[in-house]
């Protein structure tokens, strides 16, 4: 496991989608998968940046989102698909083709997910999958539980994931109580592994991640078994890990 420590949640944006891009000029159709959440925001304003200097194409890139929420419409601002469409893919030159994002609103949801499996399955692999983390350690939407999922499937939302979530809503209530998600072997399949961290409220998930027992109840710990993990973490996120552990990123401005 490899953790880079910025400054702030400005130059791990910038760190994120410089790594991002780097795959995407090394393998023009490489195959991204992707994240919602407050924490990527950055990263995806800096992506279409590097678009619009004409750095990266996305023509012939193929994605895969992690999640969604269950019986929520696409068009409801605070579905995922509402979301991605709005963060990144409305403004850059993506194949809408080669989005995929899991249907929450599909009628046979045990069919979605095998097909959504089978789609990853078809494509040539994920090359790269960034991931947030919860504040209870979950990745994608795999809360703490019993054992490790392997593929996609629909889950029962934590409370605490719920009231993470309800500042996006007008209120907990409206906060669906389940989702549909890569599962924790969907992930585990990627190639290489981006996992973003900001703020104080990450410092326990991600020790956890690093340094804690590998078990479901702390569902990010399994990165620990994984050959390609890169954890990019502002101070905050990185506050209980010890010095030793990571290297510092220098802002190429600052580098003397
Ligand atoms: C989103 C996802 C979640 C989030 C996590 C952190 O697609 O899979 O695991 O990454 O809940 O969310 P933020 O970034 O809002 O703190």
């Amino acid at each position: 496991m490899r953790i880079i420590v910025c400054e702030n949640y400005q130059s791990l944006s910038k760190k994120a989608a410089q790594i991002i891009g780097s795959q995407m000029i090394l393998k023009p159709n490489s195959v991204l998968g992707l994240a919602t959440g407050s924490t990527p925001i950055g990263m995806y304003k800096n992506l279409i940046k590097m678009y619009e200097e004409g750095l990266i194409d996305f023509s012939k890139i193929t994605t895969f989102n992690l999640d969604e929420y269950y019986n929520l419409p696409a068009e409801n601002n605070q579905s995922y698909h509402y979301f991605m469409y709005d963060n990144l893919f409305n403004h850059i030159n993506i194949n809408k083709e080669n989005v995929h994002i899991p249907n929450g609103m599909a009628q046979d949801i045990d069919n979605e997910c095998l097909h959504y499996d089978k789609m990853i399955d078809n494509s040539s692999g994920i090359d790269i999958q960034v991931l947030g983390i919860g504040n209870n350690a979950h990745i994608g939407f795999n809360e703490p539980t019993i054992n490790f999922n392997k593929g996609t499937h629909v889950v029962t939302l934590d409370e605490s994931t719920r009231k993470a979530n309800a500042r996006f809503f007008s209120s907990l209530e409206e906060v669906p109580t389940k989702a549909i998600t890569m599962g924790t072997g969907s992930i585990f399949k990627s190639k290489k592994i981006l996992l973003l961290a900001s703020g104080k409220n990450k410092a326990e998930a991600i020790y956890n991640t690093v340094h804690g027992k590998v078990t479901p109840e702390v569902p990010s710990s399994i990165l620990q078994f994984h050959q390609d993990v890169i954890l990019i973490l502002d101070k905050e996120a990185a506050s209980l890990l010890s010095k030793d552990d990571y290297e510092v990123v220098q802002e190429v401005s600052k580098v003397k």
